[in-house]
């Protein structure tokens, strides 16, 4: 199955052909003006694939195949909360989640953007009582520290924004100590509970389903610890958890279960997505970090990039240009690894935040009408803060064997006002290592004179294709206009490659198989009928305990 084998798809292999090798270098000797005319901006950022190996027709017949998936009705589905997530029989609508309050939007005769607002307005007070310090401990101390325990979906995305928007704490959030908890084998919160004061710490468990077990494990664990720390007053559980938890899922009957009163909860729905739900609740550790009006702000940049995708021509949209570029690079050009290189350390967790949302959405090898896919998918993505990496794997990108697409990602303005000099410099030190490097990648080394003359050990071939996507500076508004970005990037690729970017079927068995294998190294089961490297090491295992 290949969904190139279309009249578009035909002309861009044979495009490819023609003009796929082309040296990026010589692209800008024919074209002075490429950084007009394959720089797009929207207000506050702006997207520059002039360091790509497109040309206008390469362009041209990019929009061409997306015409032909058509994809103006699949994104007309995806607002209007069609169930285009087929496997699991329901819509995706993080869309919603940033949607105004005075538009409505109705799914089976609810409006869910009552709903939305009616589920932000209860955050904002429980944030607010936070933040006033009239959130009570068992003991009656104030609560100040924040622990959020979830994983994937519920880790990532408030851990990214956390960092990425912590310039913007207010006067209340900076006195909250916040802490993310995720891994399953208690690495985390093993080496945090010792720090922290039980009287004046609140857990937020957050889930999707409420049955996680790298979540759940972490939530015994920090309730243990509250008990063992209560015994002395012989304060029960019940209230302990009353006073300590707070629960943030879209499946209240299992927070129930687990023991948090309704009063604790905060919902959202079985529409959003995991890894597209930082918009929703899930974002509570964000609120608290920023305040409610920063986060709102963030939901206010979503909702530009949302309504640009929406309306723009494909043309001059930036999450189908984006994604359109990808593919090229992907399917015509065989690029399959995707750096992504924040120049700014506020943003070194959005490698792996992008990490989930592009590979567990596109990482797929099957399409809707479940045939096995003829075509690549996904690239493997990896990245880190890019002046680091500069003194890592650069190395690769410049000299390696594998042709990469790097993401530059960084703001022009930072650190203003007189005090700030020193660092204002530091700014522009990076700035300029954040060109050097994608022109370098881009060009190789024929932005130097005489390089040809150099030994070839110290040669740079360049022709990596390169992105700067550049954010006038970064605000709760722009970096929710960034993540949104994409969020519909990934989207349109899945169009493209005709997958089902909303389900991850691919990490069941992991835990259905983790699960069976549990008893064999608790010395519950005797000798598991394994394959021999599972049970030799499990054996191994067991002899060293
Ligand atoms: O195992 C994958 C996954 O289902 C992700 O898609 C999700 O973000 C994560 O686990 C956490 O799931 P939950 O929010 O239900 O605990």
């Amino acid at each position: 199955m290949n969904v190139f084998a279309t009249e578009a798809g035909t002309d861009l292999y044979e495009h490819a052909t023609t003009h796929g090798k082309a040296h990026i270098a010589s692209l800008f000797k024919q074209n002075p003006k490429r950084f007009e005319e394959f720089s797009f901006s929207i207000d506050g950022m702006l997207l520059d694939l002039s360091k790509q190996r497109i040309t206008h027709k390469t362009l041209d017949l990019l929009c061409a195949i997306a015409r032909e998936k058509k994809l103006d009705q699949w994104i007309s589905d995806l607002f209007s909360g069609k169930k285009i997530n087929t496997s699991e029989d329901r819509p995706a609508l993080h869309t919603a989640l940033r949607t105004p309050k005075y538009q409505s939007l109705l799914l089976e005769g609810t409006n869910i953007i009552d709903q939305v607002h009616e589920n932000l307005d209860r955050m904002e007070k429980l944030v607010n009582q936070i933040h006033a310090k009239q959130w009570l401990g068992c003991t009656g101390d104030a609560i100040d520290t924040i622990v959020n325990i979830g994983v994937g979906g519920s880790d990532l995305g408030p851990f990214m924004a956390c960092k990425a928007l912590c310039d913007f704490t207010t006067e209340n959030s900076s006195r909250i100590d916040l802490h993310f908890v995720s891994s399953m084998d208690g690495s985390h919160i093993s080496s945090l509970l010792d720090k922290l004061d039980p009287t004046r710490t609140l857990f937020v468990i957050s889930s999707k389903s409420f049955t996680t077990i790298d979540t759940l494990c972490n939530a015994e664990t920090a309730l243990e610890w509250l008990k063992r720390s209560y015994s002395p007053e012989g304060i029960d559980q019940d209230l302990i958890v009353a006073r300590h938890f707070i629960g943030v899922s879209a499946t209240p009957k299992k927070m129930i279960e687990w023991g948090i009163p309704d009063s604790n909860h905060l919902y959202f729905w079985d529409w959003t997505g995991g890894r597209y739900s930082m918009w929703s609740t899930i974002g509570l550790p964000i609120a608290l970090r920023i305040g409610m009006d920063n986060f709102r702000s963030m939901l206010a940049g979503a909702h530009e990039m949302d309504t640009h995708f929406h309306d723009t021509p494909f043309e001059q949209n930036l999450p189908v240009l984006l994604a359109m570029v990808g593919i090229w690079n992907i399917n015509f050009l065989c690029i399959t690894a995707h750096a992504i290189l924040p120049y700014d350390g506020r943003l070194s967790h959005l490698p792996s935040y992008l990490e989930q949302l592009e590979m567990e959405s596109n990482g797929k090898n099957t399409t809707r009408s479940n045939e096995r896919v003829g075509y690549n998918t996904c690239p493997v993505l990896w990245g880190e803060i890019g002046t680091n990496a500069q003194h890592a794997f650069y190395q690769l990108l410049h000299q390696g064997t594998i042709p990469v697409m790097c993401d530059f990602i960084t703001s022009a303005v930072r650190y203003e006002g007189p005090n700030n000099i020193e660092l204002k410099r530091q700014h522009q030190l990076n700035l300029s290592n954040c060109l050097a490097q994608s022109q370098i990648l881009a060009l190789g080394d024929t932005v130097i004179e005489g390089a040809e003359n150099a030994p070839i050990y110290k040669r740079y071939q360049g022709n990596q294709p390169c992105t700067t996507l550049l954010l006038d500076k970064l605000t709760p508004h722009t970096f929710g206009m960034l993540i949104a970005l994409y969020e519909h990037k990934v989207f349109v690729q899945s169009v493209i490659w005709d997958i089902n970017p909303f389900d991850q079927w691919g990490v069941e068995l992991g835990k259905t198989i983790a699960t069976g294998l549990l008893p064999a190294l608790t010395g519950e089961c005797e000798k598991p009928s394994l394959d021999s490297s599972t049970l030799g090491l499990i054996e191994h295992i067991n002899r060293t305990n």
